[in-house]
């Protein structure tokens, strides 16, 4: 058993079943034993994100953000916040890249990265100090309260967030909680610990089969909601891998979609290791895009990773891809690297970049041009 085993046991034993959200928060967010509190030392070995590809991705991210500054008729001050910023790779990729490229853009750049762990936050105010020092960046543990102008975005965040399991048993819905039997986490199937859950499912239709499990994925209704009300004026763009509703529940999801991940390899033994191994489930757009309305956002669009890249990248043949002086074995390499981010087996299709927006003009976002 690991530690936070030991203490959710304990927890268990005492007070009884927990839900599975209780269970995946404290497995990833435990001030002490949470698999994200730890400093990225085994990152590598459990998995790698787009951000980990190449610069080329938050290079193509830069020229969306500075258009929709342009959208905003050039604000002086243009909020960027990237929410689960991780270690800041993706903040530097994007400020360099700005800088160099976009200097009015840069000028009026805000950019906060928001990371729950302090141990990221640290590493973060250190790659992008050069950044901090000129005023344009800052960490934080939370969402700014108010973002007059600007935008919000996340990578590989929302699937990082707690979801509730449920079944449908007997033509009712009820929730799998973690228990405890000789020593080991069970699942352990009861009636629903919030109506917040029979809500999520009804609010987009859905009605799961006989059998059927589920996530719901209240945390990320909660996130979108928050987002919603803090941005005045300006966008949301969420990159992660998903589905809108009518294909995260279909026949192709009887066991659901929460897996657990160490070494690269995915897995359902969720009790394994707590706090040792990343937990994720699929993002529902739907659920974001449902939840985004009622605070206020409209969606803009829905595309695939690659359609997305693409239609950044285009306009100048991805030259972004290239630094300067490199050789032609570099280039080849970048190509590749390329590939895996856009191609559909690779990263490109499973990822899906959902932009909505709030108090803007309806304008063609370059990013999704590809929308028929
Ligand atoms: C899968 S990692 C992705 C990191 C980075 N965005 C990337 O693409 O490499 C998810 C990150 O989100 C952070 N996180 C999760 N929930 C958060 C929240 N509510 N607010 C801020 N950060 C959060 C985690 O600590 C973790 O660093």
């Amino acid at each position: 058993m690991t530690p936070l085993a030991e203490l959710l046991a304990d927890r268990i034993r005492r007070y009884g079943p927990i839900t599975f959200a209780d269970f995946m928060r404290e497995c990833l967010y435990h001030p002490v034993h949470g698999y994200y509190s730890m400093t990225e030392s085994t990152r590598f070995a459990d998995y790698y994100t787009s951000v980990d590809v190449h610069p080329i991705f938050g290079r193509l991210l830069a020229r969306q953000f500075s258009e929709m500054w342009e959208c905003l008729d050039r604000p002086p001050e243009f909020t960027l916040v990237e929410a689960g910023a991780g270690v800041g790779r993706l903040a530097a990729h994007i400020l360099d890249f700005s800088e160099s490229k976009f200097p009015p853009f840069y000028g009026a750049l805000r950019y906060v990265a928001v990371e729950r762990s302090a141990a990221r936050r640290e590493q973060a105010s250190v790659r992008a100090k050069r950044h901090a020092d000129a005023g344009h960046f800052e960490a934080s543990i939370e969402i700014p309260p108010r973002i007059p102008m600007g935008c919000l975005f996340s990578n590989e965040l929302a699937d990082a967030l707690a979801v509730h399991r449920v079944v449908m048993k007997d033509g009712a819905l009820r929730e799998i909680f973690v228990g405890i039997s000789d020593g080991r986490f069970v699942d352990n199937v009861a009636g629903l610990s919030t109506c917040a859950i029979t809500e999520y499912f009804a609010a987009q239709g859905v009605s799961l089969q006989e059998g059927q499990q589920a996530e719901a994925g209240l945390e990320a209704c909660d996130w979108i909601t928050e987002v919603g009300r803090r941005i005045e004026r300006g966008y949301v763009l969420t990159i992660d891998y998903g589905h809108r509703a009518a294909e995260l529940f279909d026949d192709h999801h009887m066991r659901g979609t929460l897996l657990a991940y160490r070494d690269h390899r995915a897995t359902e033994n969720y009790y394994d290791s707590p706090g040792e191994q990343d937990l994720t489930a699929h993002v529902n757009f739907s659920a974001l895009e449902t939840w985004g309305k009622r605070a206020g956002l409209e969606t803009a669009g829905l595309v695939s990773q690659t359609a997305f890249l693409l239609a950044l990248g285009r306009g100048n043949e991805f030259a972004d891809l290239y630094g300067e002086g490199q050789t032609e074995v570099e280039r080849a390499r970048a190509r590749l690297q390329l590939k895996t981010l856009i191609y559909p087996e690779g990263m490109g299709e499973r990822f899906q970049v959902l932009i909505q927006q709030k108090g803007t003009a309806t304008s063609q976002l370059t990013g999704l041009a590809g929308i028929s």
